[in-house]
């Protein structure tokens, strides 16, 4: 008797970004797939999967529409519902799913356990204090000698809750913003109070079910919102993969000296994750160290990811669900360039305006190698009965393309992006091209 293929199967994402826009983008060229649902989603995820209505942090709308659904597979898209324990309540259901449990995602939300955990299993990282009184994180910048200090929100604050202080009194300040003003509302219990790294920032992303690991490729973000790295930090301005200046020399250390003994650690703490670990690092002197864990994909990095994955995402996921990673064979990545543009609001990040029609995305699509993927935003009704797309989030797009090198990814990455149109548009127009970025800010 030959073996059955296995019937296709729906899978449920929990997200609505451009990074879950990516996601189920790829999830629906499975042949293993009969449908992807996504929930709360955007209007271009309408285009891969059905809508559906529940937020990604209404744990008990979740575990229904799982429930009425049955899917085989749940992809858990971004922190706050991780941080919930939505996976835990999933699992107990008895469902497949692609993303830790909150005891797993306590690494990126609270970053003084965090701390702790890499203190105890030496993981390199900068030095630090977390204090959960403002009176005692005020005294102990009082008496730090030396300086830049970075005050930090112990909790999730959407990549916000970072200071870097050049003195006590900006320190001292960070800190009643934090902790006495509420600036980040809960995630300002604590703070911790580190030492400042200096070096270049890189980031690596590793698949794990716990015991097998899979890296990803080098995929490099724009945190901040200005050409040149200036202005305010953000979710994430632009990507681009490969990472050319990242050597595979580098790229091994991290592996060794941080990545696996990450999981190592994950491990002897007995945290059973099964989904993605996202660490951000900064290359010091003395080596990479950890600035940060995050507990899912990238935004806008995921976007990137996707453009260069060539094998099937949903045996990969699905393994990594159930704990049989070991099984999978290593994927096949597209060897060409990806440049990712991020098409954001006016206003963005403190106040983006919204509301606004998005016109010529067909247009933008038509350009060769060009997908573009939604963040913000959302389908309208007119007054006529029409439907359009509107902006509806600080991110609005994430325009990619690909090309042999880096510079044809960017030259029509950036071709499509200026197809589109809608009031308050604006990117960086230096995406993919850090060492250009870097003469920028010294001539500044
Ligand atoms: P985080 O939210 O912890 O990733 O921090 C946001 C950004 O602040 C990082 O991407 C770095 O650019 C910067 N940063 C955070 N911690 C440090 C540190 N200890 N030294 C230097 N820069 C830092
Ligand atoms: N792009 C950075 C992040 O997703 O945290």
């Amino acid at each position: 008797m030959s073996s059955a293929a296995p019937s296709p199967f729906k899978v449920l994402v929990i997200g609505s970004g451009g990074r879950e826009h990516a996601l189920c983008w790829k999830i629906a060229q499975s042949e293993l797939v009969s449908e992807v649902i996504c929930t709360p989603g955007n209007a271009g995820i309408a285009e891969v999967a059905r809508i559906g209505t529940v937020k990604a942090t209404d744990i008990p709308g979740l575990l229904a529409l799982a429930k009425a659904e049955a899917p085989a597979l749940i992809v858990v898209g971004p922190e706050d519902p991780l941080a919930m324990g939505v996976a835990d309540r999933l699992r107990a259901e008895g469902f497949e799913v692609f993303g830790p449990g909150a005891a797993g995602a306590q690494l990126e939300a609270s970053k003084s356990a965090a701390k702790d955990l890499m203190e105890r299993h030496r993981i390199p990282t900068a030095a630090s204090r977390s204090f959960d009184r403002s009176g005692l994180a005020k005294g102990y910048v009082e008496g730090c000698t030396t300086w830049p200090q970075v005050v930090k929100a112990d909790g999730l604050a959407a990549g916000k809750g970072v200071y870097i202080c050049q003195d006590p009194a900006e320190a001292k300040a960070a800190v009643d913003a934090i902790m006495e003003e509420g600036r980040h509302g809960k995630a300002g219990i604590r703070v911790v109070v580190e030492e400042f790294l200096v070096g270049e920032e890189a980031s690596i992303f590793a698949i794990t079910d716990g015991a097998s690991v899979l890296v990803l490729e080098p995929v490099q973000d724009h945190k901040q919102v200005g050409d040149g790295d200036v202005g305010p930090n953000t979710g994430g301005m632009g990507v681009y993969s490969p990472v050319p200046e990242l050597s595979k020399r580098i790229y091994k250390q991290i592996e060794q000296h941080v990545l696996l003994p990450s999981i190592h650690m994950l491990r002897r703490e007995g945290i059973a994750f099964r989904g993605v670990l996202f660490i951000g690092l900064m290359l010091t002197e003395a080596g990479p160290r950890v600035i940060e864990y995050n507990v899912r994909f990238g935004d806008p990095e995921c976007q990137a990811l996707v453009r260069r994955l060539q094998s099937d995402l949903v045996p990969i996921l699905l393994a990594t669900a159930k704990g049989e990673l070991e099984s999978i064979e290593t994927p096949e990545w597209d060897a060409r360039s990806v440049v990712g543009v991020v098409a954001a609001a006016e206003g963005y990040p403190q106040s983006p305006r919204k509301g606004d029609r998005i016109d010529g995305l067909k247009d933008a699509a038509a350009v060769d190698t060009a997908v573009v993927f939604h963040s913000g935003t959302k389908l309208t009704r007119t007054l006529d009965g029409d439907e359009e797309v509107t902006t509806a989030g600080g991110r609005v797009l994430t325009v990619t393309a690909m090309g042999k090198d880096s510079e044809g990814a960017r030259d029509k990455a950036y071709e499509a992006y200026d197809k589109i149109r809608y009031a308050g548009k604006f990117c960086r127009r230096d995406i993919g091209r850090r060492e250009e970025a870097r003469r920028l800010q010294a001539e500044a």
